[in-house]
């Protein structure tokens, strides 16, 4: 069996390539749902419904464990699938989001105080990140900036420039009026590590910079030891397959932006 990866579109490459570079013996299965992206501004029930059909779709497709590669998913739609789901009809599969190894990582800094988050309006909404911080560590203040504009950007290919720039300044301007000594910045969506050189130009070099991937892959290493029933269901061929509900040429095409190499890709209805 393999390990599914799911993201509304491209974004959860990042995520997926850190994975795959970690643990690179395992099979995996990455879906992209670009017929459909962004869900960043979508209601709570359509990011659900998307979510369910992905995780459907990559348990038909033989993944013992689905990881959710997206942030707004993870929010919106994990939970009510790790609860309503899987004990049912899905006994022996799990299903994991990125929030929780991510608000880990952010709970043991030490010296950071003031912890400030970008993400898709939806991410913020859901107030998903804040609500699982508070349970670890009631004295970090969260700082929660929705940077609407930046998928968008990214998707067309704006990864540079004056242009992404302005938005970035704009959005650092928003962070730094609601606390001026903010010392750590989480990525919270799995797009913007695509433009961190151009985050980085923007946020003073004091502020420490988390990006997911980086987070998550050892999450999962250590997740794979303490549950030894998922992980010798794992095949170890060493394959990764693409799967994409739009174009192929378009997921292509930015896939081998994400990645660094080229890819062929399937195109699948959910
Ligand atoms: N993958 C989404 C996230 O991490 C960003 C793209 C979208 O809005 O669908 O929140």
């Amino acid at each position: 069996m393999r390990i599914g990866v799911f993201d509304s579109g491209f974004g959860g490459l990042t995520i997926y390539r850190s994975i795959h570079a970690r643990l690179p013996r395992y099979d995996f299965v990455y879906l992209g749902d670009n017929a459909r992206t962004p869900y960043g501004q979508r209601s709570f029930e359509a990011v659900h419904k998307f979510t369910r059909e992905a995780v459907r779709f990559l348990f038909a497709r033989d993944c013992a464990l689905v990881i959710i590669a997206c942030n707004t998913s993870s929010a919106k739609a994990l939970r009510t699938i790790q609860q309503q789901l899987l004990p049912g009809a899905f006994p022996d599969r799990r299903v994991l989001g990125i929030i929780r190894p991510s608000i880990e990582a952010v709970a043991r800094l030490e010296k950071q105080k003031r912890v400030a988050l970008w993400a898709t309006p939806g991410t913020v909404l859901s107030q998903s990140y804040a609500l699982e911080l508070a349970k670890l560590r009631s004295d970090l203040r969260l700082i929660q900036v929705a940077c609407p504009l930046l998928v968008p950007l990214i998707e067309n290919g704006e990864l540079s420039g004056n242009g992404l720039e302005y938005f970035l300044r704009k959005y650092w301007e928003h962070t730094v009026d609601q606390s001026r000594q903010v010392d750590t910045l989480l990525l919270a969506c799995t797009h913007y590590p695509l433009i961190l050189e151009s985050i980085r130009a923007v946020v003073p070099s004091d502020v420490r910079i988390l990006v997911q991937g980086e987070i998550v892959a050892p999450s999962l290493e250590d997740y794979l030891k303490r549950h030894p029933e998922i992980e010798s269901r794992l095949t170890r061929g060493g394959a990764s397959e693409f799967l994409t509900t739009d174009r192929t040429d378009a997921f292509e095409r930015l896939a081998a932006l994400f990645l660094g190499h080229p890819v062929a890709s399937e195109r699948v209805e959910l």
